[in-house]
């Protein structure tokens, strides 16, 4: 095997965010503890408007040229971002002892699950028969350092991360703010 033959592409590197935030879903689920559940939300959060920004900076560009149909997949996907959006706002907003934090998740991940199968199933094989693979690891290299851009990286460091809560703040404003870092607005 050669060294770039064992490089991840940009299609392993968005496809294992995915399943990271489907492991953070599945274990917010799989506790009762508050504090516990407010940190894992933050930390879905961060990691889906990371990947997200990402993506629209350097996925869809490349859908809309190589696809097909890529104006339309593009537009399909980034209205699901939009209703990502929408709930992860609300998400921030609601108390996590309360009975809508549940809801806001459900609806997240009923979501997320149409959304990434999209990715999966359709858009990402295309991408790869269309894409040589060296750029595709070009690729894979832009999304990581555009996602590193925002102030931390709460994921993997522990939940009730000090630090992430200070430099992001918790709760309003945290979907707004690690946009804006992302995108480079109000900088
Ligand atoms: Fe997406
Ligand atoms: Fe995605």
């Amino acid at each position: 095997m050669t060294e770039a033959a064992a490089e991840q592409d940009v299609v392993d590197v968005l496809t294992s965010d995915h399943h990271e935030v489907m492991d953070l879903l599945q274990q917010i689920k799989a506790t009762t503890d508050p504090a516990e559940r407010r940190d894992l939300a933050d930390t879905v959060i961060s990691e889906l408007v990371r990947h997200s920004v990402a993506e629209e900076m350097f996925v869809y560009p490349a859908m809309r040229k190589h696809l097909p149909d890529g104006d339309e997949a593009v537009e399909h996907d980034t209205k699901e971002h939009k209703q990502l959006e929408v709930t992860m706002k609300k998400l921030e907003a609601v108390d996590a002892g309360d009975a809508d934090f549940g809801l806001l998740l459900g609806r997240l991940e009923e979501i997320l699950v149409d959304h990434v199968a999209d990715e999966e199933r359709d858009q990402f094989p295309q991408l790869r028969a269309a894409i040589p693979r060296t750029e595709l690891v070009e690729m894979a290299g832009k999304v990581e350092a555009a996602k590193k851009v925002a102030p931390t990286r709460p994921h993997p460091l522990a939940p009730n991360n000090q630090v992430f809560h200070k430099l992001v703040g918790p709760g309003v404003g945290l979907v707004d703010r690690l946009r804006d870092a992302l995108t480079g607005r109000n900088s």
